[in-house]
C-alpha cells in the first residue's frame, strides 16, 4: 500500500509513524508535511487546503489511500477531490465535515439525533448574546461558530469577558454558540466510520488550557495521555442495560449521529473525534471534530497493535464491518506538547531547537514534529505548538516520567509546556461525577 498523509502537524507525524509499522504499507509520503516528517518519509511540497492540487498529487503518485490529517483540508472540500480522482479517503467530505467546521451544525445534528450534550443558543446579534448570557448564567461558555483552532471558545465566570468574546466572533463576522456550562471531567474519544459501520479507538484525555492546573486561554491541546484507568469502572444504565464508557459513546452518541448522517445524504467516513464531558448527569458532548485530535492521537497511537493502514483503507472503502475488533499493546503513554513563546496569542518563530536527538536517544521517547522547519542547517520553531514529546511505559507514572525526561533534554528561546500533564490522574484526583451504578438516565 502507498499512503499520503495531508497536513502539516504533530498529528499527521504521529499518522505517518504509525503506519509506516504496518507491514502492508510499502511507501508512505506527505504534504506538505514538516521538518520532522521529512526525516521518516518524502514530503510533497503542496498546499493542504487545495482541493485541487492535493487531487492532481494523489494522482500522479498513485497512491492507494490519502490520510487527511487537520480540519481545515476537509472544510476546503480536499476529501471531496480526492475522492472524485477515484482514490480512497480516510476524511469526511465538505458536507460531512460540517460536524467540526460548523458548531450551530453539530448541535442541529445532536438534537436530531438525540445526543447528550449542552443545551445551547445560536445567536446572531448582541443583544442576543446579552439575553443568552443571562439565560445560562455563571460559568459563561461561549463558542465562534466557525473553525477556530480550538482558541473561539471562552469558558468564564466573567459576563463581560463573554460578551466582549461575542461581540469579537459577532464584529469578525462569525456567528456564536452560547450555551450551558458542562462540569465534569472530559475525555476524548476517537471513533472510526466507513459510514456506517463504526470502532472506537481508546479514550484519552487532553490538557487544553495553555498553563498548569487548567489557567490561561484555550489552545489546541498540551498534552495528553491514555488509556484512563479511573474511567474503568464508570457505568450508566439506559432501559435497564448497565454499559461502560465507550459503549455509551458509541450507543449514545457515536452511531446516532452517522445514522442521521446518512439520513442527510451526507454518510460520514473518517473519525468521528468525541469530545465529551462526564458531568453528574452522565456523558455529554462537548464538541464533535471530524478528524483526530492532536496531541491526543500522538498517545493513542502508540498503543495500537493493528495495523493503521489497513484499518484507515478499510474505513475510507466502506468495508470495517459491524464487529471489528482491535488490539492494543499493554502499558501507557503521555505526551507533553512544547509550545513556542507566546503562544497562543502570537507565537514567536525562528528559535533554533536543541537536544531532540539527547531526547530520542532515551528508552521508550519518540519526538513528534508539529511545527518545525529547517533553516541554514538548524532545525527552527515553525509554528505555536512545535513538539509533542510522547512517553511509554508499563505505567502512567512511567510514561509520563518518560515523557518529561524528553522534554527536559530540549530547548530554545522562550520554549513552554505544562508540568502537569496526567499529574491528577496520577494522583487519583479524578472524579467521574457521577451517575451511581444502577440508576437509570434520561
Ligand atoms: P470546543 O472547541 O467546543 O471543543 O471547546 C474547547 C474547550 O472549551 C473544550 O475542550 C472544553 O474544555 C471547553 N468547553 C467547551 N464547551 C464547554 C461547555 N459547554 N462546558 C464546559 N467547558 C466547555
Ligand atoms: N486536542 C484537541 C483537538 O485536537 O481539538
Amino acid at each position: 500500500m502507498k499512503i499520503l498523509v495531508v497536513g502539516p502537524g504533530g498529528r499527521e507525524h504521529a499518522i505517518a509513524r504509525a503506519l509506516l509499522r504496518d507491514p502492508a504499507v510499502t511507501t508512505v509520503e506527505a504534504a506538505p508535511g514538516n521538518a520532522g516528517i521529512a526525516r521518516d518519509v518524502t514530503c510533497r511540497p503542496v498546499e493542504a487546503t487545495d482541493p485541487e492540487s492535493v487531487a492532481a498529487l494523489a494522482v500522479e503518485g498513485a497512491y492507494d489511500l490519502v490520510v487527511i490529517g487537520p480540519e481545515a483540508p476537509l472544510a476546503a472540500g480536499v476529501a471531496d477531490a480526492v475522492r472524485a480522482a477515484g482514490i480512497p479517503v480516510f476524511g469526511p467530505s465538505q458536507d460531512a465535515a460540517q460536524l467540526e467546521a460548523s458548531k450551530a451544525f453539530a448541535k442541529e445534528i445532536m438534537a436530531a439525533a438525540a445526543v447528550p450534550t449542552a443545551e445551547a443558543i445560536h445567536i446572531s446579534t448582541a443583544a442576543e448574546a446579552a439575553d443568552a448570557l443571562n439565560r445560562f448564567g455563571p460559568p459563561y461558555v461561549v463558542k465562534d461558530d466557525g473553525l477556530a483552532a480550538g482558541k473561539g471558545v471562552v469558558v468564564t465566570e466573567d459576563r463581560d469577558e463573554a460578551q466582549t468574546h461575542a461581540e469579537a466572533c459577532l464584529t469578525g463576522g462569525s456567528t456564536v454558540v452560547i450555551e450551558e456550562f458542562l462540569d465534569g471531567p472530559e475525555v476524548s474519544l476517537f471513533v472510526i466510520c466507513d459510514g456506517q459501520n463504526l470502532v472506537p479507538l481508546s479514550p484519552a484525555q487532553d490538557f487544553k488550557r495553555i498553563y498548569n492546573d487548567d489557567a490561561g486561554p484555550n489552545t489546541g491541546g498540551m498534552g495528553a495521555y491514555t488509556p484512563l484507568d479511573w474511567l474503568e469502572g464508570y457505568t450508566e444504565t439506559h432501559g435497564g442495560v448497565a454499559r461502560n464508557f465507550t459503549e455509551i459513546v458509541v450507543d449514545r452518541v457515536a452511531r446516532p449521529t452517522v445514522e442521521e448522517m446518512v439520513r442527510r445524504g451526507t454518510p460520514f467516513v473518517g473519525v468521528l473525534y468525541c469530545g465529551l464531558a462526564i458531568t453528574s448527569r452522565g456523558v455529554r458532548v462537548v464538541e464533535f471534530n471530524a478528524r483526530f485530535g492532536d496531541p491526543e492521537i500522538q498517545a493513542v497511537l502508540e498503543r495500537l497493535a493493528t495495523p493503521l493502514g489497513g484499518l484507515l483503507l478499510d474505513a475510507a472503502t466502506g468495508q470495517l464491518g459491524p464487529d471489528r475488533h482491535l488490539e492494543w499493546s499493554n502499558g501507557y503513554a503521555a505526551d507533553v506538547v512544547i509550545a513556542a513563546e507566546n503562544y497562543p496569542e502570537a507565537p514567536r518563530k525562528g528559535d533554533v531547537i536543541t537536544g531532540i536527538a539527547d531526547a530520542e536517544a532515551l528508552d521508550g521517547v519518540a519526538v513528534l514534529h508539529a511545527g518545525t522547519a529547517e533553516h541554514d542547517g538548524d532545525l527552527i520553531t515553525a509554528g505555536g505548538r512545535v513538539l509533542a514529546v510522547v512517553g511509554t511505559g508499563g505505567t502512567l507514572r512511567e510514561a509520563v516520567d518518560r515523557a518529561y525526561a524528553g522534554v527536559n533534554c530540549i530547548e530554545w528561546s522562550g520554549a513552554q509546556h505544562r508540568t502537569d500533564i496526567a499529574a491528577k490522574a496520577l494522583a487519583g484526583q479524578i472524579n467521574p461525577g457521577g451517575p451511581t451504578p444502577g440508576q437509570d438516565h434520561q
